[in-house]
């Protein structure tokens, strides 16, 4: 390639990875994404990020943790708000969701009644996805309310700078159900809880879960004043 990507095309090309290449990620180049991220916006420029990268033989002993976690208590850890979902998500929730499984469990071969295979699949999550390397994200336990926004926006400029890079990633919240004996091993800052992982690794792209392309649905979808959505891929 030659050249770097331009912005609409890293967005474009974006897309979650959940199997990679036996092939290990510089750290040091991780770590600057990182630092390099921090100059996403945050309210008040407060930066409520704290960011921690394991690899090699430390990632090896956070990943048989959490075998044993998982193997104890899947249920997890009880989720301080605002991770708690509130009652009965909206009915486009449950429909992008269900539809985003169809596609996802459809390219690996897994049947939607498969409770088994379904289960197998996302203690995988547990496993960062077989990537050499994981980035966690913490932000203070106490804040202004608006600091979810900051972490999100911080966790795409992200993404979007590995995809520069040439590297594949999976932004996972599901290691915030064990947030607090992940949070302990990695030695996070007192006061601060664990928000998410992200896979980092070498984009295995023989593998059928990394072909899908997820859908999207226009955002301004019943607004009048909005002019129709282009043909294709909006993208
Ligand atoms: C905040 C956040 C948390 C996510 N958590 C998980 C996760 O725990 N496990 C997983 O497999 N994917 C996770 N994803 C990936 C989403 O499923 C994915 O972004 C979505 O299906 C759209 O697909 P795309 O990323 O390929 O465009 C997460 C994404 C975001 C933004």
């Amino acid at each position: 390639m030659s050249g770097r990507l331009s912005v609409s095309d890293a967005v474009a090309r974006r897309r979650s990875v959940r199997a990679f290449q036996d092939r290990p990620v510089d750290r040091t180049v991780v770590e600057a994404i990182m630092r390099r991220a921090a100059r996403a916006p945050s309210g008040g420029n407060v930066q409520p990020w704290a960011v921690r990268v394991v690899d090699g033989s430390r990632l090896a002993g956070l990943l048989a943790m959490m075998r044993r976690l998982r193997a104890e208590a899947p249920e997890g850890e009880p989720l301080d708000p605002p991770f708690q979902p509130t009652a009965g998500p909206p009915p486009e929730f449950v429909r992008r969701r269900m539809r985003n499984g169809e596609i996802l469990y459809g390219a690996l071969g897994i049947d939607r009644s498969d409770t088994a295979a379904r289960a197998a699949w996302n203690e995988e999550n547990f496993q960062f996805f077989g990537a050499p390397l994981g980035v966690f994200i913490l932000t203070p336990r106490v804040g202004n309310g608006w600091q979810w926004l900051d972490v999100g926006i911080y966790l795409q400029t992200a993404l979007l700078l590995f995809e520069e890079a040439g590297l594949g990633t999976c932004p996972q919240a599901d290691w915030a159900i064990h947030g607090e004996s992940v949070a302990a091993f990695l030695g996070a800052p007192a006061g601060y809880r664990l928000i998410c992982g992200i896979a980092v690794g070498h984009t295995d792209a023989s593998r059928p879960e990394n072909r899908i392309r997820t859908e999207r649905d226009d955002p301004f979808a019943d607004d009048p004043d909005a002019a129709p959505p282009p043909r294709g891929d909006p993208a």
